[in-house]
């Protein structure tokens, strides 16, 4: 093989000992949804890059710099989705979701692909798990979501978890407080870095959560959105928020939190750990999201977390998911006869569930024993010829030596003891 052939960059193999830690967080966000009544879909690795275009924004980082583009045989412009909100929202319409009790609930688990500058927490293909529920307005739905989020983050036994949220009003009300905040940042052009400059013409909210120290300072002092927001907006953020401290879930207001997509109204919030590698979950409201990509207007919440990301959080915070089950039983095998009788077992065991290791590409058994021994495993069948044509096989017992001849007949019941 080409020894320059690697994983692309900002992407990466999904290695056996990290599966589990997958897996423990799949179990874990299938549990919880599925307590919430929510159901399952998987919308297409590709979808039409305009539906990214209109439903994530033009303006915003995502669409402008960070789409997998191509362009299909057939001329048809595609992109790997690098979020699953707008897809989800597009399939609730195709699929005629709105003739269906609301609000429809979804959840989703799979691979998302994002043209970033790879660093810690941040790849060019990562898994998330999402959570949208369709179909109504009411702020209880926004808590419940929060709850459900920190649920499967508690559940991994995450700590020091910190839940940010703010609200950042709706078409009625934003446009007032865009206008007073690029008011503000004119006067203050020449201090804000270049990615900045560039945003005050087309996404000033953007500004508010820039990393750069010299836009912090001038954010600091910048007009807060909560105090122009709509009666409207305000009763359902305080409503929110009610709720959250009714449930005694701590967060903290952040009036800067606007996060890197455009369809959001109302609520927003982040999830962090205390590690640096990015918010864990991140999520909110967008009741415009269906008017956007074309359709109705279509109240709707949820969230999506990233997996790798919390994956490393449990790492470093020492969570190991529960080990694999380490089978205790190895077959091994004397000649043809007995290697083909040992495929036959094997799919005998599966269907009994019982664990066995095997090594079907060797033929001398004391190879297969030493393997057995140092896999550590204590018990040990050996099929040869003779033992087929007896319809038997020899039990050993690798600690004490022991071994007897068990009736094939006989066998799944006599495992299942030692299971
Ligand atoms: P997002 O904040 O862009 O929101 O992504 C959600 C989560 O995905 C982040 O909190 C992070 O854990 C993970 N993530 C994002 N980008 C990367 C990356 N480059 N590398 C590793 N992990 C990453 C959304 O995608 C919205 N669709 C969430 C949502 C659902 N809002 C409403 N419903």
């Amino acid at each position: 093989m080409n020894p320059k052939y690697q994983t692309p960059r900002g992407m990466s193999d999904i290695l056996p000992e990290d599966w589990p830690f997958f897996e423990k967080i799949l179990r874990v966000v299938e549990e919880i949804a599925k307590f919430y009544g929510f159901k399952r879909i998987e919308t297409p690795i590709l979808e039409e890059r305009a539906l990214f275009e209109r439903g994530v924004g033009l303006s915003t980082d995502i669409v402008q710099k960070e789409m997998f583009n191509l362009r299909t045989k057939g001329g048809d412009y595609l992109s790997l989705r690098p979020e699953g909100t707008a897809p989800v929202v597009r399939a609730y319409f195709q699929h005629g979701f709105k003739e269906l009790p609301q609000p429809v609930k979804l959840w989703y688990f799979g691979p998302f692909f994002r043209y970033e500058r790879p660093q810690a927490g941040r790849k060019r293909q990562f898994w998330q798990f999402g959570f949208e529920v369709l179909g109504e307005a009411n702020p209880a739905l926004d808590a419940q979501i929060i709850q459900m989020c920190l649920s499967v983050l508690k559940e991994l036994k995450i700590e020091n978890l910190t839940l940010r949220i703010n609200s950042i009003g709706n078409s009625f009300c934003r446009p007032y407080y865009k206008k007073s905040l690029v008011s503000y940042l004119k006067k203050r052009f020449a201090g804000l870095c270049p990615d900045c400059k560039r945003r005050l013409k087309q996404n000033p909210l953007r500004i508010l959560d820039c990393k750069d120290e010299r836009c912090r300072q001038i954010v600091s002092q910048a007009p807060q959105i909560l105090d122009y927001l709509c009666e409207s907006c305000k009763e359902h953020f305080k409503k929110v928020l009610e709720i959250l401290e009714y449930l005694e879930i701590p967060f903290q207001l952040d009036p800067y939190l606007v996060r890197g997509l455009d369809y959001y109204t109302r609520t927003v919030f982040e999830i962090e750990a205390k590690e640096e590698v990015g918010s864990l979950i991140g999520g909110g409201r967008y009741d415009l999201l269906g008017k956007i990509i074309g359709r109705e207007e279509l109240p709707a919440v949820g969230a999506a977390g990233g997996v790798e990301r919390i994956m490393e959080v449990m790492k470093s915070q020492k969570i190991s998911p529960k080990k694999e089950k380490w089978p205790k039983i190895f077959l091994a095998q004397i000649g043809d006869l007995a290697k083909k009788e040992a495929l036959k077992l094997l799919e005998e065991f599966r269907k009994n569930k019982i664990l066995v290791l095997e090594s079907l590409g060797k033929d001398s058994l004391r190879a297969q024993l030493r393997l057995a021994e140092k896999y550590n495993i204590r018990y040990v069948l050996i099929l040869g010829q003779k033992e087929v044509l007896e319809k038997k096989i020899i039990l050993k017992d690798m600690k004490t030596g022991k071994q007897k001849l068990l009736k094939l007949k006989r066998l799944i019941k006599e495992l299942k003891k030692i299971k």
